[in-house]
């Protein structure tokens, strides 16, 4: 009963530190790096707005993963996929960090919803870890897709000069793709039409507030 006691106190504190890490800037550190050279000085002030903003909505997305493997790590049981997610998660580090440091290049800012955004995504891990692993690697697969779709809409959008922010976004969507593949060979449910409906219109809320705030 005392061990139990500890480890729910552990956990406890270990989410907080992260959730603090993940909202601090600068308190992470990359263990991939970026190889392309910045080519700033090829964009004009409009498109290197345009950019940032679109990153912004990255680097929340970013929060929220953290946030969301933190609140599954809490309350789903993982018993054969607990590596392989926080692996997951460690690779979740990686993208943060990468749009962090971009949003920064283009002279933009980090989102100022974050906080919000990490208390509900961390809120709906953690629920969805409590329901069932099934749900709660489900979601994540499910989360997952819907970043993949942002990511390879965002590729789109940004010119093949921007060779910095086009690698960030490309090893970002091969990492997203096997987190969600991953999920879904662990055992995840797959979510129905209309639950990933809905997943796309709180997507779209993240993104149109993020882009401005
Ligand atoms: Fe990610
Ligand atoms: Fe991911």
């Amino acid at each position: 009963m005392r061990q139990r006691r500890f480890s729910v106190i552990d956990e406890f504190l270990s989410s907080f530190d992260n959730s603090l890490k993940t909202l601090t800037k600068g308190a992470n550190q990359a263990a991939r790096e970026i190889a392309a050279e910045r080519t700033d000085s090829q964009l004009d002030a409009k498109q290197s707005k345009h950019i940032a903003g679109l990153m912004r909505i990255n680097h929340t997305g970013e929060v929220c993963a953290q946030a969301l493997y933190q609140g599954q790590a809490l309350t789903a049981k993982l018993e054969t996929t607990r590596e392989a997610m926080q692996q997951a998660a460690n690779e979740e580090i990686d993208h943060l960090v990468w749009c962090e440091q971009r949003i920064k290049e283009l002279g933009g800012h980090t989102s100022h919803l974050n906080p919000l955004f990490y208390g509900l995504s961390f809120s709906i891990g953690a629920l969805a870890g409590a329901i069932s692993d099934k749900v709660s690697l489900g979601f994540v697969a499910a989360t997952e897709d819907q970043v993949c779709k942002h990511l390879q809409d965002h590729l789109e959008q940004i010119p093949e000069s921007d060779k910095k922010t086009r690698e960030i976004l490309e090893k970002m969507l091969i990492d997203e793709q096997a987190h969600a593949h991953i999920a879904m060979q662990a055992g995840g449910l797959a979510f129905p039409g209309p639950i990933k409906a809905s997943m796309t219109l709180l997507s779209k809320a993240m993104t149109a507030t993020t882009y401005r705030i």
